[in-house]
């Protein structure tokens, strides 16, 4: 074992190749990033010089997001790819708001696994499972999961910065159509997806960038995002740019931030 596998205490960390997992907490600040990590990642600044404004505006969107499920009733939280914990955690913001809130993240990359079980292992109220979120029958099966969420029950299902990690061929309409279609009634579904509508030559310089890392993005329109919610009812104001998604005027919005390029919104099963 290097000596990153055995901090995180798993055999299958890859050094040498970047990450967007590991990545996306560097852009927060965070100390679970490698060497290849903050390198493309530094790379990926260049070309988009407010990469880190952005994902600071889909990390408050997700709080604001979850915030909201809360104050619509909802204790339970399926966080589908829920990356590398960092501040602002769906189990903070959910249990500092309603202490009874149950928990379960799933994510499939080794670090994010390793470290949310090492910061949850206190919590009797929230899980992590590592699996991959376009197997539904496995996340909606696995031990961890079934621990947490009573499927009887309204849920709030995340998919919050990551179908975008998809390819079309992987059909991410139909991965979150198969988690749609399991909850009740009064569930939620919060997502956030990249897109290229507003900044298309950063945007294409980026995803560039990205193609080098283990997990290429791929960048959608508002009406292909649209459709994934197929079937719901968008909460007001709908599929908009992350920042205006009940825009609290929180700190992370400046004016450059505008459009951030992630499209963010939250939708209700009737
Ligand atoms: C950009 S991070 C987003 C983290 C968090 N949802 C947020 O918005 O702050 C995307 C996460 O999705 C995870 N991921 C990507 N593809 C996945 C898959 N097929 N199954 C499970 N997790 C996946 C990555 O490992 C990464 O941790």
């Amino acid at each position: 074992m290097t000596q990153e596998q055995d901090r995180y205490g798993v055999d299958d960390i890859d050094l040498e190749q970047p990450n967007p997992a590991r990545m996306y907490d560097y852009y927060l600040g965070g100390a679970h990033n490698f060497q290849a990590d903050r390198t493309l990642a530094e790379q990926a600044i260049q070309v988009m010089p407010w990469m880190r404004e952005a994902v600071r505006a889909n990390r408050a969107f997700l709080a604001r997001a979850v915030r909201f499920c809360v104050s619509q009733g909802i204790r339970q939280f399926l966080d589908l790819g829920s990356g590398i914990p960092t501040v602002g955690n769906v189990h903070e913001v959910a249990q500092g708001l309603a202490p009874e809130s149950r928990i379960a993240y799933v994510d499939i990359e080794p670090v994010a696994y390793a470290h949310s079980k090492h910061l949850l292992r206190d919590n009797p109220n929230a899980t992590v499972t590592r699996a991959d979120l376009t197997v539904p029958q496995d996340v909606l099966t696995a031990p961890a999961v079934l621990e947490m969420i009573d499927f009887s029950q309204p849920v709030a299902v995340l998919a919050v910065a990551v179908l975008h990690f998809l390819p079309d061929e992987r059909h991410p309409e139909r991965v979150l159509g198969a988690y749609r279609d399991v909850v009740v009634p009064g569930s939620y579904v919060v997502m956030s997806h990249v897109t290229s509508d507003h900044n298309p030559e950063q945007a294409a310089g980026a995803l560039a960038v990205y193609k080098r890392s283990a997990n290429p993005v791929h960048t959608r329109s508002h009406a292909e995002i649209s459709a994934m919610l197929d079937g719901l009812e968008l909460i007001p104001p709908g599929l908009v740019d992350a920042t205006q998604w009940h825009h609290d005027h929180t700190p992370e919005l400046t004016e450059k931030t505008e459009h951030v390029g992630f499209y963010a919104a939250v939708a209700r099963r009737d």
